[in-house]
């Protein structure tokens, strides 16, 4: 006769218990803002989506996206120091360190706007000991849905000398308009793929993710930076405080305009938070996903390879 134990054994319950102690428990915090971003995305009928904190169709918030870049791009990198007090540097620097890029690598930089990260990509290959090999080749593509965000970028890159620099250092430079959602970029042709505070402004941040993975050779390192959710509730309240009160009225005081930077703290909002965000990575196909928060979570790395 089977033991009363094992007459009550249910694979599927033991397979999804299993899975559930392998996953990181999640805060009160983080369970409750899971569960309100669920309700709001359920507030959404199909073909539906946010702009901010506003209810749009999904085939415009392309173009409201696009608009608020052209708006901004001028100013961009001003109001980025501004807003940030200059932290959105040291991000970025963590960053790159966290890529270790080492010469042959082929680097896809997605929503690259004025080209900070694939600056800081040459950078790191010129400071690095390792001597160049003129058999490895580097390689960055800057792609962004916005010429206008390319257009600054490029003059940048002239005026600070770093197409000069990547030469040194055997790097070839791109500069792509491309939407992210629809990379046209063949399978399998990078071995390193970024995105910066981009995703979250994306109308389908899946398919994203799942162009990411296309891109990618196998063995191949997915890692993005983006805005996230602040676990501590005073730390949080303060954030928010700041986020709404201040940030509007700066982009008003510094760059004659508000909207853009109302938007910008309301998708932040909107996106997920890290945990959620780890599980779509998962779900795109990477394997060992990890994050890492940088200032109490105002910001998350994600990372993810291709295996
Ligand atoms: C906040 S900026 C970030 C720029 C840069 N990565 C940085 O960290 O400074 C976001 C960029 O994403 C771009 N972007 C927004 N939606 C995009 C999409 N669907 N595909 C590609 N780029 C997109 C915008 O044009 C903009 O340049």
């Amino acid at each position: 006769m089977a033991s009363p134990v094992l007459s009550k054994f249910n694979p599927t319950i033991f397979i999804k218990s299993l899975k559930f102690c392998g996953r990181r428990s999640l805060s009160a915090g983080t369970v409750r803002r899971t569960e309100k971003r669920n309700e709001k995305i359920s507030e959404y009928a199909e073909g539906e989506t946010h702009f901010g904190f506003e209810k749009v169709k999904e085939e415009e918030k392309s173009s409201k996206v696009h608009k608020v870049f052209e708006d901004v791009a001028q100013d961009y990198d001003k109001m980025n120091d501004c807003m940030s007090f200059g932290v959105h540097r040291l991000w970025k620097d963590i960053f790159m360190q966290r890529l270790s890029p080492v010469h042959g690598t082929r680097l896809l930089d997605v929503g690259g706007g004025t080209g900070d990260i694939a600056f800081r990509f040459v950078k790191y290959l010129e400071n690095s000991s390792i001597p160049v090999n003129p058999n490895l080749s580097n390689h960055v593509t800057i792609s962004d849905i916005n010429n206008e965000m390319l257009e600054v970028g490029k003059r940048r890159a002239a005026d600070r000398g770093v197409i000069t620099a990547a030469e040194e250092v055997n790097c070839s430079v791109d500069w792509l308009e491309a939407d992210a959602e629809k990379l046209p970029l063949p399978d399998s042709s990078f071995n390193a793929y970024t995105i910066a505070f981009c995703i979250r402004n994306c109308t389908h941040p899946e398919k994203v993710l799942e162009e990411a993975y296309r891109v990618l050779q196998p063995g191949g390192r997915f890692l993005c930076l983006e805005f996230s959710h602040v676990e501590n509730d005073t730390l949080r309240w303060l954030y928010d405080q700041y986020s709404f009160q201040i940030i509007p009225l700066m982009g008003q005081l510094v760059a004659g305009q508000w909207r853009p930077y109302q938007y910008l703290v309301e998708s932040i909002r909107q996106f997920p938070a890290q945990e959620e965000f780890k599980e779509m990575i998962e779900a795109a196909g990477f394997r060992c996903v990890s994050y890492e928060n940088l200032n109490f979570g105002v910001v998350a790395i994600h990372s993810g390879f291709k295996l």
